[in-house]
């Protein structure tokens, strides 16, 4: 039996190989340059950030945080754990005195190891806990000492001592909040406000425009155009304004990129979900009514009654679409001016020529969103037919600490699913050629002796110095071998080096689509390979 090991990647991550990979890196040229115009810069940030930062901005009760999360725990801090965990349920015998020792034995490690990660700035523990714990355990240092230094009085008295600081120490580490996890991003919108916090970034004039691309991170089921490890773009403007017109500029933005990469069949939805004025009265309603006809909803559905009625609204499930239907809507429910704010967009958007779709069920599954909501479909993608999602989120800054005033919008667009839409399309080309069939190289430089090699390199060199794309073998082949290779890399010339082209100061330029050859000096054939 063979003990081989295969590796494969995990469920749900994938690899995005050539050709495929000259599309996706079109698609983020693209997107560069038009945000680009619109005055966005990149902002690039860390794939891990404590998952506190993502409850505090996504909400606990969404999927994405309470199911979806990849949570590392340090590893320090998993010992830790493992430590008071054992301290916790340790049972001291009664009377055994080398036993009560271990205990204390193993308390002092705990705190050695409390120490080396505060140290290592890799956690903060709560002050209390901390102090609480080290004083007892430099009792428990002092204890153990005695015990062991004078084999000592192991009397009933002693014992008690013993037994009373045992029960302190299982206290206090019982009290100790051990550190802080951290995450995998799943989105990037509480990054970014927690940069622009971080960074102070209100103080730059006008309102700061970012855009950011990368992979993102959920333990969703996989299935066609849902990833575990999937890729977004995005963007957001953060400001002291909330002008419904930056709304319908974000929007645009978007709706130009789609049409540079001619994705076709992109449908525009938008919503007003409101604000903290007029939502929370429209969620009591749906509620109420959600209760009412509780019995005939799916589980899902039932306990979003509680945690999240508004996410009952989107539900997919067949069965409870008639019921949806009949619920009470938003728009009908939205205060003065956030029914103003809406009105305004829309006009904005019709300003810019810019059709859209109104869907009062678009509530979007993450906390943060207030007002404005949009999500774009493209064909082509089955049920994970979302290709971007967005909105406006003007407490989020202040959720996380930042200035009170300051508003935010933005939107990611799912790169797998955009990629994925174009393919089915037949968009899928690249300046390479079409994504999905190799593109070869522009030369193959076949050379054939040891003088023959030294040229080649300096040409190939020259070559790759006026951005041709050279095929240079690393090795010497016989003639038809390297000729065949050219073929099969789909390479358009092969340019052929040997002895005799040495002498003659010439190459042999061989088209492989019809394999007409001539012999060319360096300057000629730069100019013929140019005016291909
Ligand atoms: P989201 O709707 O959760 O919003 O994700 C945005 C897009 O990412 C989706 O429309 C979809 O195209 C793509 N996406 C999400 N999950 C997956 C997955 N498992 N596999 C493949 N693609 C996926 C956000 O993330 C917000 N941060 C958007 C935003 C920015 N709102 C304001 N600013």
């Amino acid at each position: 039996m063979s003990d081989k090991v295969k590796f494969q990647a995990i469920k749900g991550v994938r690899d995005i190989l050539p050709p495929e990979s000259a599309l996706w890196n079109r698609v983020e040229q693209t997107a560069r340059e038009v945000f680009g115009t619109f005055g966005f810069a990149e902002i690039r940030l860390p794939i891990f950030e404590q998952t506190d930062l993502f409850k505090r901005s996504i909400g606990i009760d969404t999927e994405v945080v309470s199911k979806e999360m990849y949570t590392i725990p340090d590893g320090d801090i998993e010992h830790i754990r493992g430590l008071r965990r054992s301290l916790l349920e340790w049972e001291i015998k009664f009377g055994d005195f080398g036993d009560a020792e271990l205990f204390l034995g193993l308390a002092v490690t705990l705190l050695t190891f409390i120490r080396q990660a505060q140290e290592d700035g890799l956690t903060q523990f709560e002050d209390v806990g901390l102090h609480a714990l080290g004083d007892l355990t430099v009792a428990a240092k002092e204890l153990s000492d005695l015990i062991s230094a004078r084999g000592l009085s192991k009397d009933t008295d002693t014992w008690n001592r013993l037994i009373s600081l045992v029960e302190r120490i299982r206290l206090a580490s019982d009290r100790l909040e051990i550190g802080e996890d951290m995450s995998l991003r799943p989105e990037a919108t509480a990054s970014v406000v927690r940069a622009y916090i971080e960074h102070g970034m209100q103080v730059m004039p006008g309102n700061v425009k970012l855009y950011y691309m990368g992979p993102m991170f959920r333990r969703e089921r996989p299935q066609k155009g849902r990833y575990r490890q999937f890729y977004q773009i995005g963007a957001e403007v953060l400001g002291s304004s909330d002008a419904p017109g930056i709304d319908a500029e974000v929007i645009e933005m978007l709706m130009r990129l789609f049409e540079r990469l001619k994705l076709k069949g992109a449908v525009l939805n938008i919503n007003s979900i409101g604000d903290k004025n007029c939502r929370p009265a429209y969620v009591e309603k749906l509620r109420a009514e959600l209760q009412k006809v509780r019995n005939e909803l799916g589980a899902d559905s039932q306990r979003r009654i509680e945690t999240n009625p508004l996410r009952v609204l989107d539900s997919k499930l067949e069965s409870e679409q008639g019921i949806i239907a009949k619920l009470p809507r938003i728009a009908e429910h939205l205060c003065a001016d956030c029914r103003t704010h809406y009105d305004e967009v829309k006009r904005q958007l019709g300003l810019r020529g810019i059709a859209y779709q109104e869907n009062w069920r678009l509530v979007r599954g993450l906390d943060y969103y207030m007002r404005t909501t949009f999500e774009i479909t493209a064909p082509g993608l089955g049920s994970q037919n979302a290709v971007c999602g967005g909105g406006r989120y003007d407490g989020l800054v202040e959720l996380l600490g930042g200035p009170a005033a300051t508003k935010g919008i933005g939107f990611a667009i799912g790169t797998d699913r955009l990629v994925l839409s174009l393919q089915e399309a037949g968009e899928g080309e690249t300046p390479g050629g079409p994504a999905g069939k190799a593109a070869g190289p522009d030369v193959y430089l076949a050379w054939f002796g040891a003088a023959a090699q030294s040229a080649a390199i300096g040409l190939a060199r020259r070559l790759r110095d006026a951005g041709f794309v050279v095929e240079l073998p690393a090795i010497e082949m016989k003639f038809g071998k390297s000729l065949g290779l050219a073929d099969r890399l789909k390479a358009r010339h092969a340019v052929i080096v040997g002895d005799d082209e040495l002498a003659a100061g010439v190459v042999t330029v061989k088209r492989l689509s019809d394999g007409t050859q001539q012999k060319l000096g360096e300057q000629e054939l730069f100019s013929y390979l140019r005016a291909i």
